[in-house]
């Protein structure tokens, strides 16, 4: 996720920034750049790859003198990570410039009529629209020209911005991205995160949604969306610099996990246009959509358990044959691939060396092919035919959540489109599901609260050796996520079944007292499920059970129940996969794992 600082005050600005930036690193970048207005007009500098070479360019800050600038770390989403993608992003007389953490979702219209009002554009990205908006609506009020902007951008943004006019003062601005304002005797610093500013100031104020603060090196003030003056009241920040990189949450994976609201929303709500799914990225006419005879997913671990499900929805809606494979597996077994068939490659990092190589040959057979990736410009995004981002930000635990939760949606959006291309569904249909999914943001926030029960009951599990997670369809796709989540970053085996299979051989494991996890979400085989739970139950297991709200029956059975709420069936697995992410969590806390960075696992798998 990108970082923004700046700063205005007695010191050099540059060299502030730089650290500020250092300090954001955390965040995942691909390129950075600064702004600095030297006294007459403000210049600028950008630079793919590690901040150091930012810092070598401008001589650590010495070539871009002056006591009022802005920085940026980009994560690249609209466009590759390029110099000329990177932030600072100037209007075309280089009197205004804009950093930007966000996506302007309405950047392709706003782009279009500037275009036509005679403005060139020189980046792929949504933030160049934002300081061409504010050059046309700018007549010499720099307040007046931000708030009209903010009333036509739709989208998340947070903003650091300076104007040569008035090279006194800073803008903030922030939308459902994090910006805060550091108060300090040297000067006074926006940014993305606490850490930027710890070094100067542990006076912090929060700026909240829809928010401006104006900044000069004595005076901060806020505003409304109106420009009306608001109040605000400054926080001393008693945090460590390492818990405040991780936003005041011990590990990056329950920041993750908390992250998954908006995660969810930034990679769903893009893509609803008007009620209707535009995946623009998806470079298939609803002729070529209507011609695909089969689907393959691929994958490796978590990436491929939301192949998994999603295999259910493309299938269940769209009507059209999926075929789920491990991208190791795959590679080696020599699938029959034909014409006419979709290759669905799914990957958090895009790097992972099994899906690259299971891309590189459907793409050799002749097949076309779609990415998934969050990773914008890894070598899956730039070597598949097409690409839809998750945009889930840059995911730093070992142990993936908000990607999972993005690649979960993205897929349902597919398998939406291509069912009311196909003529499967009606515009009814669509809406409801549309309805659905558009909730299930707020859903996971609700499940989110409810950490502290989930905390007391996974402490009952730190003994635990052995872990069975039980469900049918969608809900053994569940199961196997949960099982891998508990396994991975806990150290307790665990295995997921299916729920049916279990009398086939795996009952005979049941005992007096081990733990089950019981999956039961899909209303059609509820009963069926529940069976097996008393199957297991009366031999001894211990059932832990997640069912949707109202199925109160299984309480019976089950020793503690966790109801998600109503959702569409197809949709079950983004709301029961957060109790069982938090129990996870909450158990290897518990047994002094180190969460983050589990033994012998690495984020990105290169190698075979
Ligand atoms: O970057 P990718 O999505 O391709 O990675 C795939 C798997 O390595 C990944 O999901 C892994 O299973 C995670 N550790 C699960 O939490």
């Amino acid at each position: 996720m990108c970082g923004i600082v700046g700063y205005i005050g007695k010191k050099q600005a540059a060299p502030i920034l730089l650290d500020g930036l250092s300090k954001l690193e955390y965040r995942g970048y691909d390129s950075a750049g600064m702004a600095v207005y030297d006294g007459k007009q403000i210049h600028m500098s950008k630079a793919t790859g590690r901040l150091k070479v930012l810092s070598e360019i401008t001589h650590e800050g010495a070539t871009l003198p002056g006591f009022v600038g802005i920085g940026h770390t980009r994560w690249a989403t609209h466009g590759a990570p390029t110099d000329s993608n990177a932030h600072p992003h100037f209007n075309e007389t280089e009197t205004i410039a804009v950093v930007h953490n966000g996506i302007i979702e309405n950047y392709l219209k706003l782009k279009k009529k500037l275009i036509e009002r005679g403005y060139e554009f020189h980046s792929e990205t949504d933030t160049e629209v934002l300081a061409h908006l504010l050059d046309l609506y700018y007549k010499g009020d720099p307040l007046q020209a931000i708030t009209k902007v903010m009333h036509r951008v739709e989208g998340s943004y947070a903003l650091g911005i300076i104007f040569a006019d008035h090279p006194d003062v800073i803008y903030a601005v922030r939308k459902d991205s994090p910006l805060i304002v550091g108060k300090s005797e040297e000067g006074n610093l926006i940014a993305s995160d606490v850490p930027a500013v710890l070094k100067y100031t542990r006076d912090v104020y929060f700026i909240e949604n829809e928010e401006i603060a104006r900044l000069s090196e004595q005076d901060i003030e806020f505003f409304n969306v109106d420009g009306e003056p608001v109040e605000k009241e400054a926080k001393r920040i008693e945090w460590d610099i390492h818990a405040a990189e991780k936003g005041g949450y011990e590990h990056f994976m329950l920041k993750e996990m908390n992250e998954q609201p908006k995660t969810v929303r930034d990679t769903i709500n893009p893509r609803i246009k008007d009620g209707q799914i535009v995946i623009e990225e998806l470079g298939m006419s609803d002729e070529e959509i209507r011609a695909i005879r089969k689907i393959h997913i691929v994958a490796c671990g978590s990436a491929y358990h939301t192949g998994f499900t999603a295999k259910y929805v493309l299938e269940g809606l769209a009507r059209v044959p999926v075929e789920v494979d491990l991208a190791s597996e795959f590679r080696y077994r020599n699938p029959i691939l034909e014409e006419g068939e979709l290759v669905i490659i799914i990957s958090q990092s895009g790097e992972t060396a099994d899906s690259l190589a299971a891309l590189r040959m459907a793409k050799e057979r002749g097949c076309q092919t779609l990415g998934i990736v969050n990773v914008v410009g890894s070598s899956i995004a730039r070597e598949a035919d097409q690409v839809m981002y998750t945009w889930a930000g840059p995911e730093i635990a070992v142990a993936t959540t908000k990607a999972y939760s993005a690649q979960l949606v993205a897929q349902y959006l597919l398998a939406i489109k291509f069912a009311q291309v196909r003529g499967e569904i009606g515009e009814t249909q669509v809406a409801e599901l549309l309805r659905d999914l558009k909730k299930l943001p707020d859903q996971i926030e609700m499940l989110l609260s409810h950490k502290e029960r989930i905390q007391k009951y996974a402490n009952r599990y730190l003994a635990s050796k052995d872990v069975f997670f039980i469900g049918r369809g969608i809900d053994y796709a569940i199961s196997m996520e949960g099982s891998l989540k508990l396994k991975e970053i806990s150290y307790i085996h665990s295995e997921a079944y299916a729920a049916g299979e279990l009398k086939h051989g795996t009952i005979s494991l049941i005992e007096e007292g081990t733990p089950v996890i019981a999956v039961a979400t899909q209303d059609d085989l509820f009963k069926k499920t529940l069976s097996n739970i008393v199957e297991v139950q009366t031999r001894g297991a211990f059932v832990m059970a997640v069912t949707n709200a109202g199925n109160t029956e299984i309480e019976k059975t089950a020793e503690y129940v966790i109801y998600i709420p109503q959702t569409n069936p197809y949709f079950t697995n983004s709301l029961a996969i957060i109790p069982l992410q938090l129990f996870s969590y909450y158990v290897a806390v518990g047994k002094g794992c180190d969460v983050d960075k589990p033994r012998n696992l690495a984020k990105s798998v290169t190698v075979e």
